[in-house]
Formats: C-alpha cells, structure tokens, sequence
C-alpha cells in the first residue's frame, strides 16, 4: 500500500495508475478506523482494482463546541488495519495544504437543515466541501459511505447529482456489534457500562419499528421510543421517521427510515433503521 500525503505526488501517482487500472474507488474516512470503515474498503475491493482511501479529521466539519482537537488519530494502527485490506493507496493530507484555497461548497438547504443540521450548523457544508476536493483530486470512478450517516449519504448522492459529477456513490450497511450498537469512532469515549446502555438506541428503533408494523400509531410508537431513551438518561436530539429517498416525512411505510442522534454523558451517537 502506497502512503501519500503530498498533492502533487498523489496526483503524479493516481496519472500513472490511472491508465493500468480501469475502476479507481474512494473511501473518504477520518480515520480511526473500525469494521465499518474496512467494509466499505471491502465493498470497493468487490467492483474496483484500485482501492484508494483517505484520512483527514476535516476541521470545516466540526462545530466550536465539538470534538475535533479530542477527536481520535490513529494513523499508525490505520495503516496496519489498511495493510490487511485490499486498499492500494492511502492518502493522508497536510491540512494547511489540503485547506489551502478549497472552494467552499453548500449543501441542499433541505437535506442540511433537518436531523442533524439543526444543532450542527454548518457542519454538512464543511463535509461537502472535503469531500468535494478529495473528488477533484481522485476523479473516482465510484466512492463508497457509510448508511449509518445516512443524512450524509444523502447529502452527497444530492451534491453529485447538483454539480453532475462523475462518481458512482454507493450506500453501505451500517456495520454493528454483535449488541447492535453501529460502530462508530466515538464509540470509545463511552465507558463500558455507557457502552452497554448505547446499545439501546438501536434496540429501541427495532422496538419502534415492530410497534409501526403491528400498527401502532407512528407518533405514538416514536414517543414511546423517546421516553424509553429519555427515562435511560439519554438526551434524545431527535427520532423521526422519514422517507429513505428524500428524508422528507411520509407515511408510506415501505420508504420509511427511522433517524435517531442521542445524547449518553456528552458523547452523541447517531443511528438508522430502514423499514
Ligand atoms: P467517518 O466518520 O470516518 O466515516 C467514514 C465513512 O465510514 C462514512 O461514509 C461513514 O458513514 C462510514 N461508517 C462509519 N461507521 C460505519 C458503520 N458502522 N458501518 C458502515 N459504515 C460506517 O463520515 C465521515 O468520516 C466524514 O464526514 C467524511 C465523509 C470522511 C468527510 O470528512
């Protein structure tokens, strides 16, 4: 596996590769990387012969009072977890250089004001812009995200679709522990009896689920499953039920995805349950 943090010799690399390979995939990541991260790595190995993956922890993503200066950097462990994988290239930027006179771009005023962009303002601009010059970097032909952000996958299928850029974006499963808890990097600021009571965010979007089809009000079944997580000490930012093609409301059942983002002892966590 090549390891490149220098712009110019990323692109005199990906010039040459580009004309022995013939599918270049993306995974953007910010490292720390866990079994969610390497599946999306492993889907990619599946349809293209020339894997590529980049670290930046994206300071245009992170809001005042957020975790970026706490947030985890593991570039050494990253390496070796990438070395078992099929990635060909990891790219790992300066920040000044990858910074340096980026383009700003916004996100669908819908799509970035609901969810998750009600207390994180800004912050799904600042990943469309990232990800916005690791594509003008990389010319992808398909780039790989996480269903588990599903607000973020959507935001991206939208921007590519807006700006016609030429990438596949493909949506993966959102990888669990065997408690059903999503993988996630901020996993590990939970202690362990935090750990524990986590898994309860999914537990209940299956409880609200089950109630929905046993037909159960869907108002009804979603202030259940708040009280649940609010009686947990949970600090519920939102559960909502929404269409999975455009993460409008809808009461067709069959295209709906239930969202949660809750609060355990500061640490936020977000999860998804499509019908
Ligand atoms: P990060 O949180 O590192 O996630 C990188 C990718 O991994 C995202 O597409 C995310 O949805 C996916 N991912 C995270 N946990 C997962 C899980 N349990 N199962 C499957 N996929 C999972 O998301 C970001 O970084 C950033 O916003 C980024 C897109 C890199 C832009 O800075």
């Amino acid at each position: 596996m090549l390891t490149i943090s220098d712009i110019e010799e990323l692109k005199k690399s990906l010039s040459v590769k580009r004309k022995e390979f013939r599918h270049i995939s993306l995974v953007p990541t910010m490292g720390n990387l866990h079994d969610g991260h390497l599946k999306l790595v492993k889907e990619a190995s599946q349809i293209s012969d020339f894997v590529c993956v980049s670290v930046f922890v994206n300071p245009l993503q992170f809001g005042p009072e957020e975790d970026f200066s706490s947030y985890p950097r593991t570039l050494d462990e990253d390496i070796q977890k990438l070395e078992n994988t099929e990635c060909a290239l990891l790219f790992v930027p300066e920040p000044n250089e990858l910074l340096l006179d980026i383009k700003t771009h916004t996100a669908d005023p819908f799509l970035s004001s609901i969810l998750c962009g009600k207390t994180r303002k800004n912050h799904f601009d600042g990943v469309v812009t990232i990800v916005n010059k690791l594509f003008e970097l990389f010319d992808p032909d398909t780039t790989f995200f996480g269903e588990k952000d599903y607000q973020q996958l959507m935001i991206i299928k939208e921007f590519v679709s807006r700006q016609s850029l030429n990438v596949l974006v493909k949506g993966i499963p959102t990888e669990r522990e065997d408690s059903g808890l999503a993988k996630s990097s901020r996993n590990q600021y939970l202690k362990d009896d935090e750990k524990d009571k986590a898994t309860l965010i999914y537990k209940t979007l299956c409880q609200v689920k089950k109630s929905i089809t046993d037909s159960a009000s869907l108002d009804k079944a979603i202030n259940e499953g708040i009280e649940v997580l609010e009686e947990n000490s949970f600090k519920v930012d939102y559960l909502e039920a929404r269409s999975k093609e455009n993460l409008k409301r809808s009461n067709d059942l069959e295209m709906t995805i239930l969202l949660c983002a809750a609060t355990i002892n500061k640490v936020r966590l977000i999860d998804n349950l499509v019908f």
